[in-house]
């Protein structure tokens, strides 16, 4: 099984690419599932067929469903909030409190993904390709995973799911229990590289740099892999045209070139470039259309051009300081000028880089050498640390 997960800002071309991704898997003979979470679903409309909350036939080997986790009414969504609020109100927030919290934004997306991981573990599909809310909501939603699991670690003091129940009552120990196994299950599935990666959609245009710089240093931090970076909307080469409308697609091309130059910089996949169509992408045989574009007739689950590996154990690298100590370079593609803050939290260290936060575990060796300072390159981060203090 594989899992694409399509984003990009707003209306960069996300559903319009995801859709042609799916029907050309689906053409190429595998049964493939088309998601989408977005709230405002414009999958429906790109196929140019209805879509509801359960999987629909699109074409051969071809279904789409438009998850909408408000409305929501299953049992598995009411045992989720039902785990989430019993291991809040175990940890001491009231039940007014834990009530409120279950309905912060978060959840929803918490619920949605939990959607994609039912749909896809039901073995029925051999690709499923989501197509993701803007950036923003969607790296929200892969975080959140671990940043609940991490809040509910710091809670209890302990993994919960780990460990025994005799530090609080039973049922909210069962409870949390779930919720943290149910929450690794998503990150899992997520940080899996050999079955999920992401393919992030930009438009060539000036402002969208720093934010897909920004969105791929977040997404390495997760450990999450992105096999595609693709320009939609390019506009066509005028060639020898004259003319005011010539000299107009001219400059505007001109200036998307640049665009894309900068973006092929350090760190950054392979761009692949989509042409702004004369009419809107909408149906199975425009869509074939675009992905021929995207795919030269190859297989879309190949990589499109892979970012820097930057999972887990490749993330994280040690060597012994000559003059005492050790150094820690933690590999994640960084802007100049991006604004990191490192903390101290027990045994992990809190790497906060434009406003993303992310936990990470420290290695065992590391652990009772105090942060001596830290510095940043394009490459990542290296932090400096002391001589061991004392053996745990
Ligand atoms: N290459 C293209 N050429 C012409 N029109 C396009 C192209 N790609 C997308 N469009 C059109 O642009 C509009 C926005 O595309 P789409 O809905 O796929 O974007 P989105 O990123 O999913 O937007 P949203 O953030 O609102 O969900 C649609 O009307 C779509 O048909
Ligand atoms: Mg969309």
């Amino acid at each position: 099984m594989r899992l694409l997960l399509f984003t990009g800002k707003g209306g960069v071309g996300k559903t319009t690419l995801a859709a042609a991704t799916g029907a050309t898997l689906a053409s190429h003979g595998r049964r493939t599932l088309v998601i989408s979470t977005d709230p405002a679903h414009s999958l429906a409309d790109a196929y140019g067929v209805p879509l509801g909350p359960e999987p629909k036939e699109v074409t051969r080997r071809l279904d789409g469903v438009q998850i909408d986790s408000r409305h929501l009414v299953d049992a598995a969504w009411e045992e989720l909030r039902r785990q989430l609020r019993d291991a809040l109100a175990g940890a001491g927030l009231d039940a007014l409190d834990a009530e409120e919290l279950t309905v912060l934004p978060g959840i929803d997306e918490l619920l949605a993904l939990t959607e994609v991981r039912r749909l896809a573990m039901t073995k029925h599909w051999h690709s499923v390709v989501v197509d993701c809310g803007p950036t923003a909501e969607t790296l929200r939603l892969l975080a959140l995973p671990e940043a609940i699991a991490a809040y509910l670690r710091r809670l209890y003091g302990w993994q919960p799911w780990q460990g025994s129940s005799s530090r609080t009552k039973r049922g909210v120990a069962s409870s949390v229990a779930q919720l943290g196994r149910h929450l690794e299950s998503l990150r899992d599935l997520l940080t899996d590289h050999e079955i999920t990666s992401v393919r992030l959609v930009l438009t060539p245009e000036r402002v969208v740099v720093a934010e897909t710089r920004r969105t791929l240093t977040a997404l390495a931090l997760r450990g999450i892999k992105v096999d595609g970076l693709i320009a939609n909307r390019l506009m066509p080469a005028p060639g020898m045209w004259r003319g005011g409308a010539a000299s107009w697609l001219r400059a505007r091309r001109k200036q998307q070139d640049e665009v894309l130059a900068e973006l092929r910089g350090v760190g950054m996949p392979e761009l692949t470039l989509v042409e702004h169509r004369a009419e809107e992408p909408v149906g199975l045989d425009a869509l074939a259309d675009i992905s021929q574009q995207l795919y030269r007739g190859g297989d879309p689950l190949a990589p499109m051009g892979e970012a820097k590996d930057h999972g887990e154990a490749a993330m994280m690298h040690i060597t012994a300081n000559p003059r005492g100590g050790y150094r820690l370079r933690i590999a994640v593609p960084l802007d100049p000028g991006t604004d990191v803050d490192l903390a101290r939290v027990d045994d992990d260290l809190a790497i906060t880089i434009d406003g993303f936060r992310r936990l990470v575990a420290l290695p065992r060796l590391l652990r009772s050498c105090a942060v001596v300072g830290a510095e940043s390159d394009a490459e990542g981060i290296v932090v400096h640390l002391g001589e061991p203090e004392e053996i745990r």
